[in-house]
């Protein structure tokens, strides 16, 4: 019982990396096509707007937030690191060696916009965070995220109260970018009326940012994208020149292929609503419309293409190639792509002429950055699909990141256990500290834990979405040494991670002053940097401290295994006796769900963990999110970090990538009889769907630790 001794289990991971820019995974859809042309500003009204933005660009300056200076009180540890690095001036040219890192206070910068003048200040902007979102027609990625409607909407119905956001263009054409994107933006307030309140937040700027002459070039040009511009390159023995135009990479869970390094054969197959017998082997180049794209894939699937081409037709933007409804419940081992209908190889193909195609992607700068509501740079991380919700994610976690800085300023007792330890291999991160003294009287115990990488970029930091235990040991020949005190799992890729978790009722497992902790992740994952600071304070519930109730001892119940059709058999009845002077009893438990059945078990499948009492209380704890698509994406608030390059949206058994395992607490004194005779039982079991599990593939795996906490 416990998890003592127990080695941290194996992932045994179904989650893709996400290897591309737009790796989609999405299950629900927004049907059909989105039947808008794009709205080029006739030139009238472009005249008129280009002529309104100058008049009010001479008379009215705004301000990005009214300044407030930071007061001593307000600093933490943080800020003393803080100070330290803003006397190291960032240098602003894009060639220089040196700029900013991500974690480096943002410097004060002003840009002209189409409302006046943008000017951050740091420290006037605090509570308040910075997106900056660099514009750029280059990208099929960006020209679909600003043309979708769905995408434009989710900015104006979602971006949090707290996040300004500043949007630019990185090329000559910075004017007409502007007012097309303000364009995009007014008509989707105008479906939103009560959301209008947005766009005050919204700084759209005329100025290219080859001419912003401030430290933002820098960090855009150098905080580099891990994709690149994706790519479609056409030859033909005729042409002098390729043609290379940009693509939008179709990766969703319906979608499994992916564009190798080879050149194809282009074969028309008009609007690949029927197969085609003359794709196989070949590239397919196929038109919008007439049938759903999904439809278009299977076709060309069946007739054996390499690949499909999907091109818009005249005037139309590049779509996202969604599945619809059950379209969704199958999929295909066959790389598409949209693309505009380039006139030089539809002629070429009209005429009969070979044209061969490959795809390649471009290195390009990063088209988003942002500054918290502290004034650090920070990276955006990987946008899955072509959303705006991934802006109001990570805005949506500094809001987080604000809450538990004002929680860590609270008084506590705090013992710093791992500061940026390195956490590798077998042996983890281990150090053995003395607890403060005065440690008893204290009834709060909170795990503060941050992951970060070896160096400060996302780049450094591990792949996959581990499990991180927590095991502390004390008195070394107690019953408690080596019990989990926490449980982590990674973020797949990002380093921002950082988490408080309340463990109060753990307390009884300090044992004796002098503790050893160790925090392991898989021994063959990348390495983590661990932080670990444990916070020790008293408990302002209100009344006396006579009615204040501390943990005083724990019972350590079951752990899971693996979830066979064996599972349940392991578990027996304990018969258990309540301490002496026992006031209060609770059912603790930290329990996940790992592994990928033919049921998706025990990641993304619905388990239930019950704990019955007496044979008659059923304490129950429903993995209902574990089927959710955006289960983890509702987390942010809670602490998930976003945009990570995973799948990170989906929800989990139990957990989330990139945020601590909430323990699950349950007061069960009225189920117990406390008299102190033998006369309380406990068992548990554990379902999937409500039935036994009985996997006919590789079964996945329980991880639990669960206790009865007494207190009095
Ligand atoms: C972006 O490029 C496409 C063609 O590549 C064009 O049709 C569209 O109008 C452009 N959009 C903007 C805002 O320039
Ligand atoms: C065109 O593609 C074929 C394979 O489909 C390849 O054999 C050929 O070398 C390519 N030609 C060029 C010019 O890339
Ligand atoms: C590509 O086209 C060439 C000439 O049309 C043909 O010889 C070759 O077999 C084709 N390759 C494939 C893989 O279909
Ligand atoms: C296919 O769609 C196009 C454009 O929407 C339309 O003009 C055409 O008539 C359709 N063709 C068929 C066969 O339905
Ligand atoms: C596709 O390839 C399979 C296996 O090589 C073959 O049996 C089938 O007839 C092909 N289908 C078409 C439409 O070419
Ligand atoms: C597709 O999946 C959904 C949800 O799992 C299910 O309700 C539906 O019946 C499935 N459709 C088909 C055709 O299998
Ligand atoms: C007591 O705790 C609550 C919730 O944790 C907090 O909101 C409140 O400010 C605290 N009061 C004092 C006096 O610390
Ligand atoms: C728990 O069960 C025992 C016998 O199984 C019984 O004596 C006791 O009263 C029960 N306690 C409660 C609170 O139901
Ligand atoms: C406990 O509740 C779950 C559903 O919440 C149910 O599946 C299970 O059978 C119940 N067990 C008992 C013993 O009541």
């Amino acid at each position: 019982m416990g998890s003592d001794g127990e080695e941290t289990k194996v992932k045994t991971d179904a989650d893709a990396e996400i290897v591309d820019v737009v790796v989609c995974s999405r299950f629900t859809v927004s049907d059909g096509i989105i039947t808008m042309t794009v709205l080029r500003s006739n030139s009238l009204l472009l005249l008129v707007l280009v002529l309104l933005w100058f008049l009010v660009l001479t008379d009215h300056v705004t301000k990005a937030a009214a300044k407030t200076p930071r007061t001593q009180q307000d600093k933490g540890p943080e800020d003393t690191e803080l100070r330290l690095q803003r006397s190291r001036k960032p240098s602003a040219p894009c060639f220089s060696a040196s700029g900013p890192e991500p974690g480096d206070p943002a410097d004060a910068f002003k840009v002209l916009t189409l409302d006046g003048e943008f000017s951050y200040e740091p420290g006037a902007a605090r509570g308040s965070s910075t997106i900056i979102h660099a514009f750029t027609n280059k990208s099929a990625f960006l020209e679909c995220l600003w043309s979708s409607e769905e995408s434009v909407d989710s900015l104006v119905q979602d971006l949090p109260d707290s996040a300004q956001l500043l949007l630019l263009s990185m090329d000559e054409s910075a004017v007409t970018d502007a007012l097309w994107m303000r364009e995009q933006l007014h008509r989707a307030a105008a479906k939103h009326s009560s959301k209008k309140e947005v766009l005050s937040r919204i700084h759209i700027s005329p100025v290219p940012v080859f001419s912003l002459g401030n430290w933002i070039p820098y960090v855009l040009y150098n905080w580099g994208r891990k994709h690149g511009l994706a790519q479609a390159v056409f030859t033909s023995d005729r042409w002098k020149m390729p043609a290379i135009i940009k693509r939008l990479d179709a990766r969703y869970d319906w979608l499994k292929g992916r564009w190798g390094q080879e050149s194809f054969n282009l074969t028309d197959a008009g609007n690949g609503c029927e197969p085609s017998p003359y794709v196989a082997g070949a590239v397919a180049w196929v038109s919008e419309g007439n049938c759903s794209f999904f439809t278009k894939v299977q076709n060309m699937f069946k007739s054996n293409a390499s690949g499909v081409l999907v091109h818009a037709l005249p005037g139309n933007p590049i779509q996202d190639m969604n599945c619809v409804k059950d379209e969704c419940n199958s999929s295909l081992d066959i790389p598409a792509a949209m693309v505009h209908l380039e006139p030089a190889v539809a002629q070429a193909l009209r005429f009969g002429q070979k044209v061969n195609v490959s795809f390649q992607a471009t290195p390009c700068p990063n088209f988003f950055i942002s500054i918290d509501q502290q004034g650090a740079l920070a990276e955006m991380g990987g946008f899955l699909y072509p959303s705006f919700s991934f802006v109001s994610w990570q805005a949506q976690w500094f809001d987080f990141y604000t809450e538990l800085q004002t929680k860590l300023h609270r008084p506590a007792d705090v013992l710093s256990v791992f500061d940026r330890a390195l956490m590798h291999g077998h042996a983890g991160a281990v150090a053995t500290v003395r607890l403060p003294s005065g440690w008893l009287d204290m009834d709060i115990l909170e795990l503060d834990v941050s992951l970060s990488c070896p160096s400060r970029r996302d780049v450094s930091c591990a792949h996959w979405d581990h499990t991180v235990q927590l095991f502390v040991c004390c008195d070394r020949l107690g019953p408690y040494c080596n019990a989990e005190l926490g449980r982590w799992i990674t973020a797949f890729r990002r380093g921002t991670g950082h988490w408080l978790t309340d463990v109060s009722p753990l307390l009884p497992l300090l044992d004796s002053n002098k503790c050893t902790f160790t925090m392991k992740t898989p021994p063959w994952a990348m390495p983590w940097m661990v932080s670990l600071n444990l916070r020790f304070s008293v408990s302002n519930e209100t009344g006396t401290r006579v009615d204040k109730l501390r943990p005083f001892r724990v019972m350590s119940l079951y752990s899971g295994g693996t979830f066979d059709k064996n599972y349940n058999n392991r578990f027996q009845p304990i018969k258990f006796t309540v301490p002496a002077s026992t006031r209060k009893v609770e059912l603790f438990a930290v329990i996940t769900g790992h592994g990928y059945d033919e049921n998706r078990c025990c990641e993304f499948c619905v388990t239930s963990h019950h704990f019955i009492i007496n044979a008659t209380f059923n304490n129950s704890l429903i993995f209902d999110s574990a089927v959710s698509p955006l289960g983890c994406a509702t987390q942010v608030k809670e602490g998930a970090v976003p945009n990570e390059y995973g799948t990170w949206l989906y929800g989990r058994g139990g957990w989330c990538d990139g945020l601590q395992v909430a323990p699950w607490r349950t007061d069960v004194t009225k189920q117990l009889d406390l008299s102190g005779s033998e006369s309380n039982t406990v068992f548990y079991f554990g379902l999937f769907e409500g039935r036994n599990p009985d996997p006919s593939q590789e079964p996945g795996y329980i991880i639990m630790s669960s206790f009865f906490v007494f207190y009095k």
